[in-house]
């Protein structure tokens, strides 16, 4: 099958999740693209599409919502995983879905949607993402699982074929 992978990414992270979500895919012998939310153009020519985004004070990337908002009956119209990562804990499944990405879930009517634990490097911020540090229980370090990403890939996979 064809399958479209959009991931949202400040600083990398969450990019290099859906990497391995990718990989599982073409591993179990789908055709993957991998294209930058902006950049989505022909949601017509894939059977399934992987959203992801990084979460930043309780919201999704704008870019993922604007894809959804342009290409939004497009992606209802065929099924669609979305996962998330930002949490600075090694069980982010116990961490509450934030609004902003449950209604991107509801826009798309999202098969699954899936969390995993986020990763912050404070070097690469910016200023105002320093500022906004001291609102949310945001820690230094990487709390990402990728085996857990390519784990549910191959979940994906399996419900694909
Ligand atoms: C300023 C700031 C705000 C953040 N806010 C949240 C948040 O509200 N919820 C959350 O789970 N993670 C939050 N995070 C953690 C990021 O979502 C996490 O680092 C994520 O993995 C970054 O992904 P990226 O490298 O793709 O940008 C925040 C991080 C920063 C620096």
């Amino acid at each position: 099958m064809q399958v479209l992978v959009a991931v949202s990414s400040r600083h990398g992270g969450t990019r290099e999740l859906g990497d391995q979500v990718a990989q599982a895919l073409a591993a179990r012998g789908h055709e993957v693209d991998q294209i930058e939310p902006d950049d989505v153009e022909h949601v017509h020519r894939y059977d399934a599409v992987v959203l992801g985004t990084s979460v930043y004070v309780g919201r999704a990337g704008l870019d993922l919502k604007d894809l959804v908002e342009r290409q939004g009956a497009l992606l209802r119209d065929r099924p669609v995983w979305l996962f998330w990562s930002g949490p600075a804990t090694d069980e982010p499944a116990r961490v509450g879905t934030p609004e902003d990405v449950e209604q991107v879930a509801r826009e798309v009517r999202a098969t699954a949607t899936r969390v995993f634990g986020g990763r912050v490097q404070p070097e690469a911020l910016s200023i105002t993402e320093r500022s906004l540090v001291a609102l949310v229980p945001v820690e230094p370090g990487d709390h990402r699982d990728l085996s857990a990403a390519y784990a549910w890939g191959e979940e994906i996979a399996s419900a694909l074929t």
